[in-house]
């Protein structure tokens, strides 16, 4: 090997090491763990007392999914994040529902192991998880919003959703005969199709449920996930949030603030799909138990990138990277990210889930109203008349005896 070989090796080397990206933050947004069914069907012999802690709930293995997942979150920002507990360093975001706060917590288990434990009193590092109200969880796409169910009323309209529909109608058919449900379509197979993937899982699938049964089912449940954000509206209010929130922490970065390094949010499939659907690198599938989507930013000389992965298998360890559309690489210059998606963030909550559909200004409605409103002044002129009658008639009547205040109600 001759010297000038080795010269141009270490002048790329160093090229490589004063180009290397520095991780600035991570950004992670992960499914909860291995639960038990949400639902069942009639004929289903798995009642709900049959799995451990009832329907919905995160199982032993989903606990330890979560935990495994922890550690990887460890190794992968162990360059940003201390192994105690920094408040400023961590935030963690998590839906207002069991499966999803103990998958926070095996998770953090697995972040954070206790270090240099000397008594066995408390072995682990609590880590605080917040959350909201359900039906107020706009940021991880769980809240109330009559618009959104609008839109999806919307899409099972369509040709394409009525073709799969119509493909699907004779496996409908004997599905309704195996569970007993009548009306089964494209819009609630989806439930049927989980719980048999929960019980295949546990050995404890109906001997109607063959392989090609659940071929079919996995099918029709990817298709379900399709459909779900096809629509640029839905991806928006579904998916937006989310990376509207990332961003605003790589913005406030930007501007030479102090940011949180590592934001966890733990939520659910239909989140996870929806954040992918918004950022346009969706695929029909349904995201596995203890996936993750991360959204990195990093920092070269000065410029700010961002990295987009997704941990799409269970226990993988391999996040794919993505290259978003209208990125030049996987490294997005985050001006560029911003550039292509802060035109599509959602406005205000309110704004976003409002129903669309305006009270028709039809005689219908008009007459109804007319109706409510005569009947109220109506109402209220009885009882103030009434009250008037009342207040001269005891100023009047001297013999009239005081009334205790708690039964001083005139009867009208
Ligand atoms: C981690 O936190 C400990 C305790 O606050 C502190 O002493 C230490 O300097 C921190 N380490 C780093 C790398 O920030
Ligand atoms: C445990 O504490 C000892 C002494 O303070 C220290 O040297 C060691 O690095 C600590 N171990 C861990 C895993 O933090
Ligand atoms: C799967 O669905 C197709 C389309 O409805 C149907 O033809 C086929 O028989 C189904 N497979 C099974 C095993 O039921
Ligand atoms: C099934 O759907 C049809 C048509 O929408 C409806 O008329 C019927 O009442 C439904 N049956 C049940 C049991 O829901
Ligand atoms: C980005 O951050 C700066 C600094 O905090 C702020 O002034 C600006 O409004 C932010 N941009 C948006 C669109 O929020
Ligand atoms: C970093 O940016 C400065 C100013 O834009 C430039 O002069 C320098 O060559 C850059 N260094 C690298 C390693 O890209
Ligand atoms: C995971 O992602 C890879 C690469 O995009 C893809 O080939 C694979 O099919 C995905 N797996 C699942 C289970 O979605």
């Amino acid at each position: 090997m001759n010297v000038y070989l080795v010269s141009i090796f270490i002048l790329l080397l160093s090229t490589i090491h004063a180009q290397q990206m520095e991780l600035i933050a991570g950004h992670v947004l992960f499914r909860h763990g291995d639960r038990t069914p949400i639902s069942t069907y009639p004929t289903d012999p798995m009642k709900e007392k049959d799995w451990p802690n009832g329907y919905g709930q995160l199982t032993s293995t989903g606990i330890e999914q979560h935990h495994r997942l922890g550690q990887y979150i460890r190794t992968r920002y162990e360059s940003i994040l201390n192994a105690t507990f920094d408040p400023r360093e961590i935030v963690v975001r998590s839906t207002d529902y069991d499966r999803t706060l103990m998958s926070a917590q095996s998770n953090l288990i697995g972040l954070y192991p206790a270090m240099n434990v000397t008594s066995d009193k408390v072995p682990v590092q609590p880590i605080p998880i917040h959350t909201v109200p359900m039906s107020e969880d706009f940021l991880l796409g769980v809240n109330t919003c009559p618009r959104y169910d609008e839109i999806e009323q919307g899409v099972y309209q369509t040709d394409e959703f009525k073709r799969m529909n119509a493909y699907y109608k004779p496996f409908f058919e004997k599905l309704q005969v195996w569970t007993d449900i009548s009306n089964i379509t494209m819009y609630n197979a989806w439930d049927i199709a989980d719980t048999i993937f929960v019980e295949h899982l546990y050995h404890k699938e109906p001997a109607w449920a063959t392989e090609e049964v659940r071929n079919n089912l996995t099918a029709i449940n990817q298709l379900s996930f399709h459909f779900l954000y096809l629509d640029d509206d839905t991806k928006r209010i579904r998916g937006g949030p989310f990376v509207q929130d990332v961003w605003s922490n790589m913005n406030q970065s930007k501007h030479g603030f102090a940011i949180p390094k590592l934001k966890m949010y733990s939520a659910h499939d239909t989140t996870v799909s929806a954040a992918l659907a918004f950022l346009r690198i969706n695929y029909p599938h349904q995201p596995q138990y203890a996936s993750a989507l991360f959204i990195d930013l990093y920092k070269q000389n000065q410029t700010y990138y961002v990295k987009v992965e997704y941990l799409n298998v269970t226990d993988s360890n391999k996040p794919q990277p993505y290259l978003l559309e209208g990125c030049p690489k996987v490294e997005c210059p985050l001006d560029i990210f911003t550039a292509i998606y802060q035109p599509r963030f959602p406005g205000k909550v309110e704004v976003e889930c409002g129903s669309k559909n305006k009270p028709p200004s039809d005689d219908g409605n008009n007459k109804i109203m007319i109706i409510s409103l005569s009947v109220a002044v109506v109402t209220l002129t009885v009882i103030v008349i009434a009250l008037f009658i009342y207040v001269y008639r005891r100023s009047h009547n001297s013999y009239m005896p005081l009334e205790s205040a708690d039964i001083a109600e005139p009867t009208v």
